[in-house]
């Protein structure tokens, strides 16, 4: 299947696009996020920085983010563990932005999940921040993943239920954990739903204070965007919870595991 055909891919291009070029979306997202790294999804700083704690330092270490948009995350990942940054997404835009910017000890490339291919154990550490679901099959994906983590690697994923994933009873009920469980892959998870609770209500507030920034850009919809997706924390947080989750999974590749 050619990457146009894909789930939301022209939105993705338009999106990366105005990422680029908007100075109210850049500004938006390093008051609402800490940094400014063209979050679409939910990722703060804080999440961003659990990921270093499993890096081992030096530029021996390599690093593959799956669906990495423009390569902002992994360029912070370099600047603080000069690892070397492996990333690929199936936006051209976002790739011609992350080659531009990340010239050394990097390597981006224009691929869908399920279909791009790397040799096994190439990784120390895989991260995939809101993009599992994009996989056709997720544990045939995840299972691919591993393969390409070295022996002891560690994969990292943010993981949402509710809206991509319909949201089921726990952190160990997804399709995910149910994948990892069936495989015996060993997995600690965390429910960050509370703290993206949080989050959703920053990220509503700092987007109201640039309306008008976004608007003299001739950028509305994206203001308009970011309100709809929000507009689940009008509701108290127990309403959220009822209908969206969120988890962090630090996914262990142990010597037994094919
Ligand atoms: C929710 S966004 C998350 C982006 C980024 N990781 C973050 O946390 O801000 C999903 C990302 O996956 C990419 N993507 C979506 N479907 C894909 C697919 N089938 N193959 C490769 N990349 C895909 C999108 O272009 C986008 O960059």
């Amino acid at each position: 299947m050619s990457s146009k055909e894909l789930l939301f891919y022209d939105e993705y291009e338009h999106f990366y696009e105005m990422a680029d070029r908007s100075s109210a979306f850049k500004s938006f997202c390093r008051d609402a996020f800490g940094e400014d790294f063209s979050q679409d999804g939910f990722s703060d700083i804080r999440q961003i920085n659990r990921i270093i704690d499993h890096i081992p330092k030096g530029r021996d270490v390599h690093i593959l983010d799956i669906g990495c948009g423009n390569g902002k995350m992994l360029g912070y990942l370099q600047k603080k563990t000069e690892a070397y940054i492996h990333g690929f997404d199936y936006s051209v835009n976002a790739i011609n932005t992350a080659k531009k910017l990340y010239k050394t000890n990097a390597d981006f490339r224009q691929g869908i999940i399920g279909d791009i291919e790397y040799p096994s154990e190439q990784f120390d550490v895989i991260t995939s921040m809101d993009s599992m679901y994009f996989a056709p099959d997720m544990e045939r994906f995840l299972l691919q993943a591993m393969k390409w983590l070295k022996k002891d690697g560690v994969m990292f994923v943010c993981y949402q239920e509710g809206d991509v994933m319909p949201k089921t009873d726990n952190m160990n009920t997804t399709v995910l954990a149910r994948a990892l469980q069936k495989n015996s892959i060993r997995y600690e998870a965390k429910d960050i739903t509370k703290e993206t609770y949080d989050l959703l209500k920053r990220k509503r507030e700092t987007a109201l204070s640039y309306r008008k920034d976004f608007e003299d850009e001739g950028n509305t919809e994206w203001f308009d965007l970011l309100m709809i997706q929000t507009d689940c924390v009008t509701e108290p947080y127990e309403m959220f919870a009822g209908k969206m989750a969120r988890y962090i999974y630090v996914i262990r590749k142990l010597n037994g595991f094919k």
